[in-house]
């Protein structure tokens, strides 16, 4: 998944009088070379480790969905009663005529803004960006539906490679929900935001949302759920390459592990393998082994404090002009300026 090949829309769909736009830059093919590439890699990387992203086909997405209602899962709920409380006052500052989200999932939680950004008339153009084209679809059509005459135009790619297929003009607000952008390694978060910096224009507005340090239990917690519906997220990544890669991961040889970091602040997701165990996958032609105890990671989420977080936007050409919080204090939805 190099550059990608086809910058014109594929697919446009009458629907209720509008035409919501879904642009695919990411075909099965390029799905596939670019997991080959990131297992192949994590594999024989020590320690092993897979890239997150690779969580959400449509029954990751699913399950993320999942997660967001479960009780021990914060974040959902304090993000959107920051949004709902504040929706009136982000629309105001940023002033945006086109918003895009990035990794939009359901959108769900989007609604309190684009409400807000409705009634003011300046918006115009709302475009959800995200990898997993199932639910891209039906967030783009529940928001036609629901904004007749919004233009909806839904970007299917990876952003960690297609922010240039992005649309551009209007004054822009772009943003990330969900803690999404705590899902990269300090390094890679640095890349990912002076890429959004570098294709903003001044005056346009980024927003992210992200988790607070806090109680280390409760954080644990959240991503260890007694349902177990993290882990079975977790797991899936396992089913994803079994599935694509024609690997032969066995899920009862894993467990599910969640664990604070406090020297780097961020929770860690791991799959600990529960016996000594050979992994083959047909498609890398490679064979992986696993001893008793052993640890590979899949995801990081990083937990934030304002002055550090907003030194790190300064840094990066980003001047911080709002810092919003949940009552409990539990999340933070921070809007910074381009310069
Ligand atoms: N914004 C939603 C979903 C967050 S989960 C919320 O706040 O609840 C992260 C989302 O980002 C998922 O929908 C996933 O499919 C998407 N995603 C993860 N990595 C991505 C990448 N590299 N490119 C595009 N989308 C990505
Ligand atoms: N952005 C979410 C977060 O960091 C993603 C997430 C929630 C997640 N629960 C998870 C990722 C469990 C992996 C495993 O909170």
């Amino acid at each position: 998944m190099n550059q990608p090949t086809n910058p014109t829309p594929n697919d446009r769909r009458h629907h209720d009088g509008q035409t919501p736009i879904v642009d695919v830059h990411l075909g099965t093919d390029d799905i596939d070379k670019a997991l080959r590439m990131d297992v192949e890699v994590g594999l024989l990387a020590t320690p092993k480790e897979l890239p997150p992203k690779w969580f959400y086909d449509e029954r990751g997405s699913e399950l993320f969905d999942e997660i967001t209602r479960l009780d021990e899962y914060y974040p959902t709920e304090a993000e959107r009663e920051i949004l709902v409380e504040h929706a009136a006052r982000i629309i105001t500052t940023t002033d945006a005529e086109t918003i895009i989200e990035l990794g939009s999932g359901t959108s769900d939680k989007t609604k309190a803004l684009l409400d807000a950004a409705w009634a003011n008339t300046t918006m115009h153009r709302f475009v959800p960006f995200d990898v997993s084209e199932e639910f891209l679809r039906a967030s783009v059509d529940e928001l036609a539906d629901r904004y007749p005459g919004l233009v909806v135009h839904g970007v299917v790619g990876d952003f960690d490679h297609h922010l240039p297929y992005l649309p551009t003009g209007d004054r822009q607000l772009l943003m990330l929900l969900g803690g999404t952008i705590g899902n990269y390694q300090p390094a890679e978060r640095r890349v990912l935001l002076s890429t959004i910096v570098g294709r903003q224009r001044t005056g346009d507005h980024v927003l992210l949302g992200v988790d607070l340090v806090k109680d280390v239990d409760r954080l644990e917690r959240a991503y260890d759920d007694a349902a177990g519906v993290t882990a079975a997220f977790n797991k899936n990544v396992l089913n994803v390459v079994n599935h694509r890669l024609d690997a032969d991961f066995d899920l009862d040889g894993f467990e599910h592990v969640a664990r604070f970091d406090r020297e780097q602040e961020w929770i860690e997701m791991l799959l600990r393998s529960t016996v000594d165990q050979q992994v083959r996958v047909e498609a890398l032609e490679l064979d992986v082994s696993f001893a008793a105890g052993e640890l590979m990671r899949t995801e990081v989420s990083a937990k934030f404090r304002r002055e550090r977080f907003e030194a790190e936007l300064q840094a990066l050409g980003l001047e911080p002009m709002l810092w919003l919080t949940d009552l409990a204090g539990d999340f933070a939805v921070s809007v910074s300026r381009v310069r």
